[in-house]
Formats: structure tokens, C-alpha cells, sequence
């Protein structure tokens, strides 16, 4: 079966199997979002019927929390599981000093909760992931939906003042209407190719009123495991 998966699959799978390592028994894990961290769900399942191992799982998603109650995890709330000993999640971008873009799926306000509340966050990709310099994917920036026209109007001003002048944003769309995050907010992406300076653009997007959110993920992962389709990984 595993043979039919096309090769971005598999590299996700091995990245997923291979950050097996750092889970334990009695562990309260975050359990991100994404293809990649659904194959960790799936894994986690598997291990908790075949050798039961016990987890109490926080998710970071509707969806990853309806695909952990079906794989028979023990799920809680982060306010029920109080602090967490790991969380493993996806990511869109990493580079080489563990700082991300996520947000592809959307759910980076409480992935970054939940990662934040986390002893320990492990990022799980396929190689294709590794950049030198965030920004070819586009940036989420999570919005209040109150007056966000207005928000995407500020964020243009923030980008001018930047070597990030002309890029352009563009209100998330999901079956011809806007995408509505899990906490009822709008993301935004933005298109900006190239993130010169991580650490300074983050500060100025959050000190936008009605920004609640970045898709920036800085000094937040431990560790990154990166697969191949053929089953090597390496980690970061
Ligand atoms: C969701 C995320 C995901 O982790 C990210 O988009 C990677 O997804 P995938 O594993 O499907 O490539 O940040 O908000």
C-alpha cells in the first residue's frame, strides 16, 4: 500500500514515523495540522492499539480533532491538559535557524498557542520544506473580520515601509467564499517572495489593530525532521 503513495506522501509519512522517537508514554502532545501531521495522528493511533501507548492529545484543529477521536486517541483541551510535554506539527517553510512560515491550513493561531504552551516543538516535513530564506510561500496573517479591509490597508503601509514594497496580499478563499479560521477570523496572505528580516517584519504586522495573528513561527521549534520520499530523513 505505502508503495502507492505518490512521493511527497511518503516523505511525510517518513518525517511523521521518524518523530516517533520523541514521543513517551503518559506524554500531553499538541497534535498539529496538515497532511503531514495526519499521518502523525494515524501513527499515534496505531501505536495506542497495537502497543498501548497512553497519550493525552491536544489538537490544533477541528480537523485534526475529529481525525484524533477516530483513530481511538484520548483527547482534552489545552486548559484540561494545562501544559504541554510536546507538540509535533507540519510547517510550510522552515530555514536553517528553525524559523517557519505555517498557516497553509490555516490554523496558525492556535498552533502557535499550542506550540507555545509546549516543552518541546518538533517540526515534522518533507524535504521540500527546506528554504534558505522564508517567504517564497505566502505569509498568513490571521485577521479580525470586523473592518479587515481596513487591517489589509494598514498591512500595505507596514510592507511600504519595508524592502517589501509592491507585494501584493490576498484574502484567503475556500469554495468561492472567504476562509473562516477555526476562531472565526479571515487570513490573509501575503505574497512577499523573499522575508529579508524575520525578526523585525513579525513585531510590526502584530502592532497592526486587528492582526491577530503571524504565520511567522520564530524561536518556537526545537527540532525539525525532514523526510524523503525514499525513506531517509534528516534533522535540523
Ligand atoms: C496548517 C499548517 C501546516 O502545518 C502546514 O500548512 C503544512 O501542511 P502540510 O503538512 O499539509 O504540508 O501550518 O495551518
Amino acid at each position: 500500500m505505502l508503495d502507492r503513495l505518490d512521493p511527497p506522501d511518503r516523505a511525510k509519512l517518513t518525517a511523521a514515523y521518524h518523530a516517533m522517537q520523541f514521543v513517551e508514554d503518559d506524554m500531553r502532545i499538541g497534535l498539529g495540522t496538515g497532511s503531514t501531521a495526519e499521518w502523525l495522528v494515524r501513527l499515534l493511533g496505531a501505536r495506542s492499539y497495537l502497543e498501548g501507548l497512553r497519550v493525552v492529545a491536544v489538537s490544533t484543529s477541528e480537523r485534526t480533532e475529529a481525525l484524533a477521536r477516530s483513530v481511538g486517541l484520548r483527547t482534552a483541551t489545552l486548559e484540561e491538559a494545562g501544559w504541554l510535554d510536546l507538540t509535533i506539527d507540519g510547517a510550510d517553510e522552515v530555514d536553517p535557524v528553525l524559523s517557519l512560515i505555517k498557516g497553509g491550513g490555516g490554523s496558525l493561531l492556535r498552533e502557535k498557542i499550542v506550540a507555545a504552551a509546549s516543552e518541546r516543538m518538533v517540526v515534522i516535513a518533507d524535504d521540500g520544506k527546506r528554504v534558505d530564506t522564508l517567504g517564497a510561500f505566502p505569509l498568513p496573517v490571521e485577521v479580525v473580520r470586523f473592518g479587515w479591509t481596513a487591517t489589509r490597508k494598514l498591512i500595505e503601509d507596514v510592507l511600504s515601509s519595508t524592502d517589501l514594497d509592491g507585494s501584493t496580499i490576498s484574502p484567503r478563499m475556500k469554495d468561492g467564499a472567504r476562509f473562516v479560521t477555526d476562531e472565526g477570523h479571515y487570513i490573509l496572505d501575503l505574497h512577499l517572495e523573499y522575508i529579508d528580516d524575520v525578526d523585525s517584519l513579525a513585531p510590526r504586522l502584530l502592532a497592526v489593530p486587528g492582526v491577530v495573528e503571524t504565520g511567522l513561527f520564530i524561536d518556537i521549534a526545537d527540532t525539525a525532521v525532514f523526510g524523503f520520499a525514499s525513506g531517509e530523513v534528516h534533522e535540523l
